[in-house]
């Protein structure tokens, strides 16, 4: 029931809605709706009430709506089932703690409004408040154990393209998968495989992205590191449509990956990177290295110029020296 009052309310954004036509539609008493929005605003949603009028959410479109995104969102196999939480740990953690328990299809999707413990590749945390978009997609690929960091590339050049599409402005990538706007960091993906030998069992593709998020939304310690759509483009954005999109695009470009392989992508890796043919530092884990980036290749490693010498690199964290606007 709660998630139906949300949608009509998100509907009917920014106009009020009436405690009589929603008891109506819903079928409950009026005293019914008026319990279950006061348990909304006790759940923290910001429901103004007013005499003759109704009821209104306001800020809509920061609410994750389950029944409104599967009504936006018509991939066949993706996001059935839908998890979804207003709070979570970390969807990485629920998704492979549901691995764990049940049989779950490729294509489920874990979706929370917020994070209490989000994680990031390389043992960092990924800061989660409300306003942002943080879900897991449980993958079952067939593919080799060593080819599914490619997937990752993949998933971060359809988040940029799709990214870029939904908001009409510029977004890039720094290798291997960040989403970068103005050469801040505005999403990472975070590629989580299980399989025995060289067999993939699952894949659980951590998926975050700072959309109506402000300064101060951030720690302090990545402040002039990150930054959002809504700060790029100077307003907010829809969350449920953003992310029927952002899934759609996602699943088909996942689809095609399988089908036609990295080479298909590998063009249009290069030209979403922020940093090709430009001075950078790599962080490998085993030291640092510093050259001009020339290529990426085949095998998704980034091709790195020292003193007239080519050196592949398969992890790390890049370091822009300098961003350069186009
Ligand atoms: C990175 O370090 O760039 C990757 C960040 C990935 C964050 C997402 S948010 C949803 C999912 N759950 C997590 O705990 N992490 C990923």
């Amino acid at each position: 029931m709660k998630d139906r009052i949300l949608e009509r309310l998100r509907i009917a954004y920014p106009d009020f809605v009436s405690g009589a036509d929603l008891a109506q539609s819903l079928g409950i008493s009026r005293v019914a709706v008026w319990k279950h929005m006061d348990a909304l605003k006790q759940a923290g949603y910001d429901i103004a009430a007013q005499k003759g009028k109704g009821y209104r959410l306001n800020d809509a479109e920061q609410v994750l709506i389950p029944s409104l995104l599967k009504k936006r969102f018509h991939h066949t196999q993706w996001g059935t089932p839908l998890y979804y939480a207003e709070r979570t740990e970390s969807t990485n953690l629920w998704a492979r703690r549901l691995l764990a328990t049940e049989p779950i299809p490729e294509g489920a999707v874990v979706l929370a409004g917020m994070q209490t413990g989000g994680r990031g590749r390389l043992g960092r945390t990924w800061s989660s408040p409300q306003g942002g978009l943080y879900f897991s997609i449980i993958l079952r690929p067939t593919l080799d154990l060593q080819r599914a960091s490619l997937l990752s590339l993949v998933l971060a050049v359809a988040c940029a393209q799709s990214l870029e599409r939904f908001i009409n402005y510029p977004c890039k990538i720094k290798w291997p998968n960040d989403v970068m706007i103005d050469g801040l960091k505005a999403g990472g993906i975070l590629l989580e495989a299980s399989g025995e030998m060289d067999r993939l069992d699952h894949v659980v593709a951590g998926v975050g992205i700072n959309v109506n998020l402000f300064r101060q939304d951030f720690p302090e310690d990545i402040l002039g590191l990150a930054t959002s759509l809504a700060m790029a483009t100077g307003r907010n954005h829809d969350l449920n449509t953003l992310l029927a999109h952002l899934l759609e695009d996602l699943a088909r470009d996942y689809y095609q990956f399988l089908d036609k392989g990295f080479e298909y992508y590998l063009e249009l890796y290069k030209e979403y990177c922020v940093h090709l043919f430009q001075p950078i530092i790599v962080n490998t884990g085993k030291g640092r290295i510093e050259g001009i980036h020339k290529d990426v290749d085949v095998n998704g490693s980034l091709l790195i110029e020292v003193n007239g010498e080519s050196i592949p690199i398969s992890t790390g964290d890049v370091q822009l020296i300098h961003y350069q606007e186009e």
